[in-house]
């Protein structure tokens, strides 16, 4: 039985006050039963949130991490990288989770593969639950190419992390032309995917494995389509961008987890 996790990503919005209101709302508003709910704010105001949910049962998530990766790979979490922050500063703020590999940080900041598989062992290796995110593009949609790359994305994703740790791991599809576009995948196209992805970790791991792994959908969620897609066999919970920064909205999205 695999508990569904709902995670708001706030991405870059929201100036102090108000993610401390957001916050606030979300903590009253939000009926906490067998859903976990992660909040994911931008880094100044995660101990502010850090604060704000504390005791409500809530989680706290970041949206990406830093590390450096020296020969063979040698992970280091400190040094002469201004502007970066690193998996135990995110944890010693109370970070549970971290968003890996978002579609926006491979978009526009040119992170590859690669990287993402490095900072997936970074976050494990320093105590946070990485929340790998994958998903095609419309050209590789058209062109009959979304198994494979979200199969790819996933076995790079994974490369560095064994068996034992693959309970920490959590996944989530995101198809790139869902995302902040009111596009939402079908239901059906959504249990495709995600019962793809879990076939792959089986393959990888074990079919034990593959079932215990939380697959989230993200990708223009709100409370009016999520009822559909969160009953899929396949998918255990949303990564929401848009509809997470508004109290009842996101609180909607959960609700509908909690009949
Ligand atoms: P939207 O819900 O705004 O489409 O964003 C999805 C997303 O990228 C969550 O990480």
């Amino acid at each position: 039985m695999r508990t569904p996790i709902i995670a708001g990503n706030w991405k870059m919005f929201k100036t102090l006050p108000e993610a401390q209101a957001l916050a606030r709302e979300i903590v009253a508003g939000t009926h906490k039963g067998e859903v976990e709910i992660v909040l994911i704010p931008p880094y100044p105001f995660l101990s502010s949130v850090a604060d704000l949910i504390s005791g409500s049962g809530i989680e706290l998530g970041a949206q990406d991490l830093h590390v450096i990766a020296g020969d063979n790979e040698k992970l280091e979490h400190f040094g002469a990288r201004t502007g970066m922050v690193s998996a135990p500063m995110l944890k010693s703020v109370g970070c549970r989770y971290v968003l890996v590999g978002h579609s926006e940080r491979r978009q526009y900041f040119g992170e590859t593969d690669h990287q993402v598989g490095l900072k997936v062992r970074a976050a494990l290796d320093c105590g946070l639950e990485p929340i790998l995110c994958l998903g095609e593009s419309l050209e590789e949609r058209e062109a009959q190419q979304t198994l494979s790359r979200v199969a790819t994305q996933l076995q790079k994703g994974l490369r560095l992390v064994p068996q034992n740790e693959m309970t920490r791991v959590v996944v989530a599809y995101e198809p790139v032309w869902a995302i902040g576009t009111g596009k939402v995948a079908t239901p059906a196209m959504a249990q495709e995917v995600h019962a793809h992805i879990r076939k792959e970790i089986a393959a990888l791991y074990c079919a034990m494995t593959a079932q215990t792994v939380r697959i989230q959908y993200g990708g223009s969620v709100t409370p009016d389509n999520a009822p559909e897609l969160l009953a899929e066999t396949d998918v255990d919970g949303a990564l929401v961008g848009g509809a997470s920064l508004k109290p009842e909205s996101f609180s909607g999205i959960v609700a509908f987890n909690e009949r």
